[in-house]
Order: structure tokens, then sequence, then C-alpha cells
């Protein structure tokens, strides 16, 4: 790979604690006597949804999709390839989708569309990270655990490359260069 990683801790896994907490008191409260499906987005989300979901003090269904964007500059919004389509029905429930970071918008812009498309009362987006300095499509997320603009974050469910995934903080990751 002719190269090392440098790690940087950015939130520490106290602070997502505490965001991860906040977004479920408050999404309990908005969802209070509603049919609720969170829907994550495989495979980033599946750290953040497990402690999400169980902080939460209402019921909620749960449900997976594996999505492939290929991200280049040449991509549109909505060219995407589902791998894993949900099981359940989500015609007439409130649909929460629950995503690790939200970067170009393309991964959700798609699903989105896909979504609302078999009529649910509702669907909305919680997302642990929405980074913003890459966005090409215009998502709107309900629910931020954070904002941030730049750097290649890893950990609590992010990778690199696959690695990093099972850290419970979340790095900045630098790639160091072992070449001349
Ligand atoms: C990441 C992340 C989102 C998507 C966001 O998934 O989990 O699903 O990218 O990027 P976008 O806003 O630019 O579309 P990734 O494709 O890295 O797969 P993974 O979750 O399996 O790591």
């Amino acid at each position: 790979m002719g190269g090392s990683h440098q790690l940087t801790p950015v939130f520490t896994r106290e602070t997502i604690h505490s965001r991860v907490v906040a977004l479920a008191n408050q999404i309990s409260t908005d969802y209070q006597n509603q049919q609720l499906v969170l829907i994550g987005v495989l495979k980033g989300a599946f750290v953040f949804l497990s402690d999400l979901a169980r902080s939460l003090s209402i019921g909620a269904q749960i449900d997976f999709v594996s999505l492939s964007s290929y991200g280049s500059q040449t991509v549109s919004c909505g060219d995407v390839t589902m791998d894993k389509d949900i099981k359940l029905d989500i015609r007439g429930k409130h649909v929460l989708v629950v995503e690790d970071i939200v970067d170009t918008g393309i991964t959700l812009s798609y699903l989105m569309a896909l979504l609302k498309s078999r009529q649910p009362a509702s669907v909305d987006v919680c997302a642990l990270i929405d980074k913003h300095e890459r966005r090409q499509c215009d998502v709107q997320v309900r629910y931020a655990g954070f904002t941030t603009q730049d750097g290649f974050l890893v950990g609590y469910g992010l990778d690199y490359n696959e690695q990093y995934r099972e850290l419970p903080q979340i790095c900045h990751l630098e790639l160091e260069s072992n070449c001349c």
C-alpha cells in the first residue's frame, strides 16, 4: 500500500454517546405514538444505528439497505446501485433513514427518492455526521449528530478500505507516504 496511517481523535466515545442520546431523545419525542421504521445504510451505519435504537424510549422497526455509489465528480445524483433492499413494508409508516455520514449526498438522494415512491407517511434522515464540503445533491438532514467540513474520518462504523470500523471513537485519518 506504500504508506502508514496517522489517526487523530476528533470525537471521543463520550462525546459521541452524548450526541447519540440527545438525538434519540429528540426522535423519541418527535415520533411518539407513531409507527417508526429505522432504515440503516450498510455498512457504515451499523454502529450508530445500534446505539441510537437502544437509546430510544419508543418502539421502532429496523431494516437495512446496502447501496453502491462511485462518488466521482462525474456521477450524477441518483446514479447508485442497490445491493440489498429492505424487507419491511413501509407504506403509511414514518421512516427515518440512519446514515453514518452524508458527503456528496448521492447515496441519500437516490435512497430518499426510492423510499418516497413506496408511500410512507414520512421519510427523514438522521446522520451522525453531516459533511458539506463535497455536497452535490440537495438532501435535507433532519437530525445531525455533528457537522464537519473537511478531512477523512474513520471509526464508529466509518472505514478506510474496510479498516477502522471497530474503533469506538471517530478519528481523522492522514496517509503518511513512505515514498520519497
Ligand atoms: C458511505 C456512507 C454513506 C455514503 C455517503 O458509504 O456510509 O452511505 O458513503 O456518501 P455520499 O453522500 O457521497 O453518497 P460507503 O459507500 O463508504 O460504504 P460503507 O458504508 O459500506 O463504508
